[in-house]
């Protein structure tokens, strides 16, 4: 069992149908391959989680660099995670709605600290968009994948 995390510049709007293309096609891929994992879209910017078997799980990560819907992608981290963090999501999916990157970031971040992003704030940020959509704390994006 391995985990990537990874951000890319979204080149599809958050919520638009070839966003939610991606999701829905993903998920059904995801179930076959054994992966599972979040996918965050705000304007601009993609931040994807996912974790499983170490073959299909580095397959994808090659096949997305093929994808013309996002470009520029930043590979944040990558391991061995104890267990997997996202269980019960095939692809959990979250727009700036549910928790804005941005907002979180301010919330974590030192004053005045100009970094990039840390992987480990990427991995709580995912997590934290997840958790509230479980507990029914934030609204699901306006067509719920799950
Ligand atoms: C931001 C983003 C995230 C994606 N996440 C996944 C994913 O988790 N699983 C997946 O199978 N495809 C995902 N895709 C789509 C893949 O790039 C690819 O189109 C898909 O796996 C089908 O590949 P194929 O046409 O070679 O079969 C994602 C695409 C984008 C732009």
């Amino acid at each position: 069992m391995e985990y990537l995390i990874y951000k890319s510049m979204a080149l599809v709007t958050p919520g638009s149908a070839a966003c939610r293309d991606i999701v829905t096609v993903s998920q059904r891929n995801n179930a076959g391959l054994g992966l599972t994992g979040f996918l965050h879209a705000e304007d601009g910017l993609f931040i994807q989680y996912l974790e499983g078997p170490p073959k299909p799980l580095w397959a994808l990560y090659e096949r997305l660099h093929g994808d013309d819907r996002h470009r520029d992608l930043v590979l944040l981290g990558h391991g061995a995670p104890r267990r997997r963090r996202f269980g019960d999501w095939r692809l959990g999916y979250s727009e700036a709605g549910v928790l804005s990157f941005a907002d979180f970031l301010e919330e974590v971040s030192m004053p005045g600290a100009v970094e990039p992003t840390p992987p480990a704030d990427a991995i709580m940020f995912l997590m934290a968009a997840s958790i509230r959509l479980d507990l029914g704390i934030a609204e699901p994006p306006q067509h719920a994948w799950r």
